[in-house]
This record gives structure tokens, C-alpha cells and sequence, in this order.
């Protein structure tokens, strides 16, 4: 993941909502919900990224970092998600918020013994929060164009490497 130079307009007006509702200190799923809320409000287009960035990587989905909260309590990142490209099945170490800003990207959501329960088609404009536990899920772009995301985590994604709490085969 690379830290981005450039600060969006939207970009810092988001970032001002997610403080704010984060600074309510709410639990985590009253916090995703909180923070869902702003990024309807406030959801940026894809020109947060570089035109360069929006090509995506022909190896990997690729993140790009936006953000970290100086004070670790959230960060935000930019998912670019070629076609084909996706997740294996994993979970998550605190609440999510994701957006959708270009493309499709179709998720699909297991129980705890891994059985599909659940399949969506997440659009641009459209935003959900969730919190651990029942968070277990996987995503990938079964189109043909690229896909980009927008997503908010509760922790320092730079400090614990990833949001990812565990990937299961
Ligand atoms: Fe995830």
C-alpha cells in the first residue's frame, strides 16, 4: 500500500465526519452505523485517486492509503479491483464501513462454520457498516471493468498491517 501526497477536498470533508462520529465513542457496530452515515453524506468520487492509481495493479487488488488518524482510531483506504480480482474468505479485527465509487464489486458473507448465507452486488453510491463478530466475508469484481471502493476501518491499518483479523480456507 502507498500513502497518497494529494488531499481531495471530499476527502478531508470525510475525514471530518468519521472524526466526529468516532468521537462519540460509541460501541463498535453503533459506530460503524455512525460512520456509514457520514460516508453517505460524504462520499467522495473516484478522483480521490490518481488516474494512474485508478488502473489498478494486474497482480493484486491494490490499496491505497488516504489516511491514518493520528491518533490510530480510524483509517481510510482506496481499494482499485481489476477485473477478477477479490479476497479469499476473512474477517476483521474492528469495525468497517466500504463505500462503493466505481464499478461493481460483488460480495459474499459466510456464517461461522463458513456456509454462504448472503450475496450482494455493491454499486457506487452504495455504503455499509458492519462489526465483528458475523463479519465474515468475501469480495471480488466479476465484471469487466475496474472496480474501486472506498473503505474505513476503526484501527491504524499501517501499524497492524492489514484489517484483516484472520483468512480461512
Ligand atoms: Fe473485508
Amino acid at each position: 500500500m502507498t500513502a497518497t501526497l494529494a488531499r481531495h477536498p471530499a476527502l478531508e470533508q470525510l475525514i471530518e465526519g468519521v472524526r466526529e462520529a468516532v468521537g462519540v465513542r460509541a460501541d463498535w457496530p453503533a459506530t460503524a452505523g455512525l460512520v456509514a452515515d457520514r460516508l453517505r453524506r460524504c462520499l467522495p468520487t473516484p478522483a480521490i485517486l490518481t488516474p494512474e492509481q485508478r488502473l489498478g495493479d494486474p497482480d493484486r487488488a491494490r490499496g491505497h492509503v488516504l489516511h491514518i488518524e493520528p491518533d490510530s482510531s480510524f483509517s481510510v483506504l482506496a481499494v482499485v479491483w481489476r477485473p477478477g480480482q477479490g479476497t479469499r474468505i476473512h474477517d476483521h479485527t474492528t469495525w468497517c464501513v466500504f463505500g462503493g465509487l466505481q464499478g461493481v464489486e460483488h460480495e459474499i458473507v459466510y456464517d461461522e462454520d463458513l456456509n454462504p448465507i448472503g450475496e450482494n452486488d455493491n454499486h457506487p453510491g452504495d455504503v455499509s457498516g458492519f462489526a465483528p463478530p458475523g463479519d465474515i466475508h468475501k469480495v471480488v469484481n466479476r465484471t469487466s471493468v475496474n472496480a474501486i471502493t472506498l473503505h474505513i476501518y476503526g484501527t491504524d491499518v499501517s501499524r497492524i498491517g492489514s484489517s484483516v483479523r484472520r483468512y480461512y480456507n
